[in-house]
């Protein structure tokens, strides 16, 4: 029997790095008069409008939060439609049903899984009129070509709601993700196998003051506490300011508000947003290298073209016919091999829920990307020796 120092590690496809600074400003936060809604959040939001070059970020408890509050805050309604693309998390499609609205799903690039122009305008021809946003997702971190799909978009009469949930610390051209510098609000995750993580939590950005006011007050529970917003007659002093205790709800929103505690976690794993976005990098840099033997099998991911990629997956593309074995046994392998593995994403229009609101749709870039993807471990933590164990036990299980 092997000595227990010799049992390697698990490399999960991805998990969150948490050091002694982070456990002590959650103990800061735990210890203060706050854990809930305090100091921490405008902070936070603070702090990540300027990571991302945004006018206004507002946090909330986590991504698809996010996504239903931008879908409501540009009025997405029962009778709409929105273009999402079918590669995805079922969460962006499930913020356009949570507005009662129609989901119309976009193809995607069979070998990047993103969203094009040209899918978005296949899409747009089959949409009906009442079609008001896009929904474009930065599938494992590069970015979609946001200039050709604003531009489609634009031209259309849509809003566009970035799904950056993968993307935090990438850039599109000039600016960075979440900078809305071609959409009108974007959305994160800070789940943890995300880039920086806060247990649960997400944010939205934009450059609309009004909106994110908007947002503010739809993340808990659309309570009004501004005076000069008063409608009922009690709502005031005598000289006009509001009284004290008061609030109004002239529209139900949600609790969707992230806490302080998790707001500390988010603020001290910002500060390490750039390292963890260059470590990811230079381990995709490794990645590409280690897999190189195993071309034409395995195909490691395209090289970003719209800018500089915030790497969340490490998705390959691996043709198991040509291996002459399955996913589901590569995995198997893989695990044994005590390495995590998963697939992202089942495409969504196949999910039943979806496939019953749009019998008979077929997708065909969905499916090809879908065919052969494969998410391998990454995460800023993980060394060039951890790089290459993958590797090799891939090799392994392929049959090689
Ligand atoms: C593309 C995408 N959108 C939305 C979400 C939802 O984020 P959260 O899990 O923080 O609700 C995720 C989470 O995995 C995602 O990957």
């Amino acid at each position: 029997m092997k000595p227990a120092g010799d049992v390697q590690p698990f490399l999960p496809y991805g998990r969150q790095t948490i050091e002694d600074d982070d456990l002590e400003a959650v103990r800061e936060a735990l210890l203060s008069p706050y854990l809930t809604t305090g100091p921490l959040v405008p902070r936070f939001e603070a702090d990540f409008a300027k990571t991302t070059g945004a006018a206004e970020a507002v946090v909330v408890s986590n991504g698809t939060a996010a996504l239903h509050l931008a879908a409501r805050a540009i009025k997405l309604d029962r009778g709409q439609t929105a273009i999402v693309p079918s590669l995805t998390f079922v969460a962006t499609a499930n913020a356009v049903r949570y507005c009662g609205a129609e989901v119309v799903f976009a193809d995607v690039d069979p070998v990047t899984g993103l969203m094009t122009p040209a899918t978005l305008l296949d899409a747009l021809r089959r949409a009906p009129t009442s079609t008001r946003a896009v929904f474009p997702v930065h599938l494992n971190g590069p970015s979609c070509d946001m200039a050709g799909i604003s531009e489609l978009a634009k031209s259309w009469g849509l809003w566009v709601i970035e799904d950056a949930c993968h993307a935090v610390g990438g850039t599109q051209g000039d600016s960075s993700v979440g900078a809305c510098a071609y959409g009108d609000l974007t959305c994160f995750s800070f789940h943890p196998v995300k880039t920086i993580a806060m247990g649960e939590g997400g944010a939205i950005t934009t450059n609309d003051a009004a909106m994110a006011a908007g947002l503010r007050r739809d993340r808990s529970h659309g309570l009004i506490r501004e005076a000069d917003a008063f409608r009922l007659p009690e709502s005031k002093k005598a000289d006009g300011a509001g009284n004290p205790w008061f609030y109004e709800l002239h529209e139900p929103g949600f609790n969707y508000r992230a806490p302080d505690i998790l707001c500390a976690l988010g603020i001290s794993q910002l500060k390490k947003l750039a390292r963890f976005v260059r470590q990811r990098r230079d381990l995709v840099a490794l990645y590409r290298e280690a897999l190189a033997p195993l071309a034409p099998l395995v195909t490691p991911p395209a090289e970003p073209v719209h800018g500089e990629a915030g790497w969340h997956l490490l998705a390959v593309k691996i043709n198991f016919a040509a291996a002459g074995v399955d996913r589901a046994t590569v995995m198997g392998r893989l695990a044994e091999a005590g390495i995590g593995s998963q697939v992202h994403y089942i495409p969504v229009h196949r999910q039943p829920y979806y496939a019953a609101r749009a019998p008979g749709l077929e997708l065909p870039g969905a499916d090809a990307y879908y065919a052969g993807c494969l998410s391998l471990p990454l995460f800023a933590a993980m060394t060039e020796s951890d790089v290459l164990r993958v590797a090799k036990a891939l090799t392994a299980a392929l049959g090689g």
